[in-house]
């Protein structure tokens, strides 16, 4: 036996351990078939076996962990510094990062209207009722609560379906003049070709003192400049559509960047692109914060929409499949 300790002694690896362990305590090992012993015999004989098994049993199994340790602290020593990375080595592969095209586009909507003095403002992504459509002239019930399909916790509270609660959260929190985008996620329960659950929105609210301070024509000022600014030489019309949150409201086209205009798979043949809604902030949103005397203008629009027609990206799906052939083509 005392040879199988100076084997423990010896031994060079933990695998090495191992099989001296089943040599000896294994199920054919050479102390378990010594345990087995014990059966046959009986009285004081089998009191002092069994005590001098038991402390041979002991001795071996403490010599195995002493050395295991051992031998694992200098495996895992071996282990660091065989995997040692040497930063200085000249890499062969340009591995270089790059901005997510929505972020890019993101970036550039960002810049342009930080450069017309509008001040950049978030809010949260778990919203509540009161913020994400109460305020927003959108009652309980209301039809137009399902132009939007909201993910809900259990609490009651949601994943804002847009940007507008932070038209309010910045109307609680300061008095006009009130000059702000606000980019950020937004979320909806709709999966398919042009529709992806999370999105991101970027969010515009220009407030003054006074009923006839901001009019429809300083927005329309602010839009066409924009995009203009976005895509060069377009033409931009306003059609009358629907918001609940601004009275009155638009729906922003400009003319397809794709055909000039002339019509082609991509305006449905229409020579329009739908890009922005927008509207003069309804009296109700400014009730709902108690803002007297004010008027006010706002924006929405959605940067996957801008992103797929600035890049000329067809499938909305293409932004959130980090495929690095497409990624790689935005360094
Ligand atoms: N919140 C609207 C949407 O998500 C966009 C919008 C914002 C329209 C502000 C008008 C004014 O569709």
């Amino acid at each position: 036996m005392e040879a199988i300790f100076s084997k423990i002694d010896d031994a060079q690896t933990t695998a090495e351990l191992e099989e001296i362990r089943i040599l000896v305590m294994g199920k054919k090992g050479s102390l378990t078939a010594k345990f087995a012993e014990l059966k046959t015999c009986d009285g004081e004989s089998k009191k002092t076996l069994a005590k001098e098994l038991n402390t041979l049993k002991m001795r071996f199994e403490k010599a195995l962990a002493d050395k295991k340790e051992a031998l694992s602290l200098k495996e895992l020593e071996a282990k660091l510094s065989a995997e040692k990375i040497d930063v200085s080595l000249f890499s062969p592969s340009n591995l270089k990062g790059a901005n997510h095209p929505v972020m890019l586009m993101l970036d550039r909507i960002v810049e342009y209207f930080v450069g017309m003095n509008f001040a950049l403002k978030m809010g949260p992504l778990i919203e509540d009722d009161f913020h994400n459509f109460e305020a927003l002239n959108l009652p309980k019930y209301h039809p137009a609560r399902d132009m939007q399909d909201t993910f809900y916790f259990k609490d009651g509270k949601l994943l804002r379906t847009h940007t507008s609660p932070v038209q309010i959260r910045t109307m609680e929190s300061q008095k006009p003049p009130i000059r702000m985008i606000c980019p950020g996620n937004v979320f909806r329960c709709d999966y398919d070709l042009t529709h992806t659950p999370m999105f991101h929105q970027v969010e515009g609210l220009v407030v003054e003192s006074g009923k006839d301070s901001v009019s429809f024509a300083h927005l329309k000022f602010i839009l066409e400049d924009f995009l203009k600014y976005m895509f060069g030489d377009v033409k931009v019309r306003f059609r009358s559509s629907f918001f609940p949150f601004t009275e009155p409201s638009a729906e922003v086209d400009m003319s397809c960047i794709f055909c000039q205009g002339k019509g082609c798979r991509v305006c449905s043949h229409t020579g329009w692109l739908e890009v922005l809604g927008c509207g003069v902030v309804d009296e109700n949103v400014f009730r709902a914060v108690g803002y007297e005397n004010v008027s006010g203008y706002a924006f929405g629009l959605g940067v996957e929409r801008f992103a797929m027609l600035a890049y000329s990206v067809p499938d909305l799906r293409a932004f959130f499949e980090s495929d690095l052939r497409i990624l790689e083509q935005f360094k």
